[in-house]
């Protein structure tokens, strides 16, 4: 078995009351905090750009570049604030780190945070969560108010002349919040839709300022990142994706939950490090980032799990939710189920997404109920091609992915649900549509 793993972020979880400040600061939190403030805030940034951490909240984008796009401020003109935004709506089915990261160690984004802040001089941050997860927005208020105390955020932060003001705020529980310029019209009290770009966040963002937005665990990356170095950082992971990553296993495997390795990792390595697939099954199919990534198959096993080598493949890294899944699963149901979540939280803004996500269940449940026809799944593939593209944000692009990828490599099993006259999955008929050479 592989002892691939590398706890960083995950490290303190299982540490009694990893949450308080007294706890995580006698880990040595809140170190790379002081590390930062006597640093130039342009050389924070050097050290992230330098580090190679990527965006971890799905698309990859240098966090360092991303955070070099802020405008610099004119000669003779008075600066427009700046914001700091934290992504942690993590609502995409199978996605589940930027929660549990919040839940068991606030203080690792909040430190995260204060330092990006300083980085790219922003007087104001704000940490947006999805707002059925009362628990840990709690947590996350208890561990600013606990932050507060300490004089870690507030006024002349330890004398250092810099002030940060970190509002936690509540989402209102749609999944388009996640998108970053929903997430911003939500934000400023507007209903959640995507914006038109240009101009681009790093422009005019939030209430019109210079923003960043970035994912929980990108920030929470950060402070490793200044305390141990950027090539520390660099030394993991595989050429173009550096660092490590928390890979947050579901499904049928015997051991489900977070397991935080380099990228480049494989999907054999992790199942391996979760116990196997569960007694007596096989690996069926499975989603490498979370449902908006097209779905592989045991013939992936070994596809190295980073943005590359997935991409490789046809499918992207995403969120590195690793939903699992064994032939007992009916591969038709499974993207049901996905798409329907799509219709439900079509934000209604653009036609394609809105329409043709209707016409995708329709169709969908057809087929499952074994009631449709063959031509069906070229009428399927013809909807999706028609969002795929031509939506206007990526919630539209990600309802289609498990569609073409289950017909690309399930197609037998759709033709089965006609033949049958509905759907060949009763328990006594699961070993039927086991992939060869798909066992872990
Ligand atoms: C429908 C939709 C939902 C999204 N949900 C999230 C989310 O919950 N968290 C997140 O960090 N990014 C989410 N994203 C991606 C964000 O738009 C954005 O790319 C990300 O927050 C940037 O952070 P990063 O550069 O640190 O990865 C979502 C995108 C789409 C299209
Ligand atoms: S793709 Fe869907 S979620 Fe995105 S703007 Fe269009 S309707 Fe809204």
């Amino acid at each position: 078995m592989t002892d691939t793993l590398t706890p960083v972020l995950t490290d303190n979880w299982d540490v009694d009351r990893a949450w308080t400040l007294a706890v995580y600061e006698a880990g040595g939190g809140y170190g790379a905090l002081k590390k930062a403030l006597a640093m130039a805030p342009a050389d924070v940034v050097e050290a992230v750009k330098a580090s190679g951490l990527r965006g971890r909240g799905g698309a990859g984008f240098p966090t360092g570049m991303k955070w070099g796009f802020l405008p610099p401020d004119e000669e003779g003109k008075a600066p427009k604030d700046r914001y700091l935004v934290v992504n942690g709506d993590e609502s995409e089915p199978g996605t589940c780190k930027d929660i549990p990261l919040m839940m068991a160690s606030p203080h690792t984004l909040v430190e995260g945070v204060i330092i990006s802040a300083y980085a790219i001089r922003a007087k104001n941050a704000f940490i947006y969560v999805r707002g059925e997860v009362l628990h840990v927005i709690r947590r996350l208020q208890a561990a600013v108010a606990e932050a507060y105390a300490a004089g870690h955020l507030g006024t002349d932060i330890h004398g250092s002349g810099y002030s940060l003001d970190l509002v936690v705020h509540a989402g209102a529980g749609a999944y388009i919040c996640g998108e970053e310029t929903a997430l911003l019209d939500s934000l400023e009290g507007r209903r959640g839709q995507p914006r038109l770009r240009p101009p681009f966040p790093a422009v005019a963002g939030l209430y019109a300022g210079p923003t960043v937005i970035n994912n929980v665990e990108s920030i929470a990356s950060v402070p490793s990142i200044i305390g141990h170095g950027a090539d520390w950082f660099a030394s993991m992971g595989t050429e173009k994706s550096k660092g490590y990553g928390i890979f947050s296993l579901s499904g049928h495997v015997q051991k489900p939950g977070q397991y935080e390795a380099p990228l480049g990792i494989t999907l054999r390595e992790l199942i391996a490090l979760a116990g196997g697939m569960r007694s007596g099954h096989e690996l069926k199919f499975w989603t490498p980032g979370g449902s908006s990534t097209p779905l592989l198959t045991g013939e992936h096993l070994d596809v190295p799990l980073d943005f590359e080598g997935v991409g490789a493949v046809g499918s992207m890294l995403g969120t590195r939710a690793l939903q699992i899944f064994d032939e007992t699963t009916c591969v038709v149901r499974a993207v049901l189920r996905w798409t329907e979540f799509y219709k439900h939280e079509s934000c209604g803004k653009c036609t394609p997404c809105r329409e043709g996500t209707w016409w995708l269940v329709q169709t969908l449940t057809k087929l499952e109920q074994g009631q449709g026809r063959e031509e069906d799944l070229e009428q399927l593939l013809d909807v999706c091609d028609n969002i795929l593209g031509r939506s206007f944000c990526a919630l539209g692009d990600g309802a289609t992915s498990s569609i073409s990828s289950s017909i690309k490599y399930f197609r037998d099993e759709y033709l089965a649900h006609l033949e049958q006259g509905g759907c060949p999955f009763d328990p006594a008929a699961s070993a039927l549509f086991a992939t060869e050479g798909a066992s872990a």
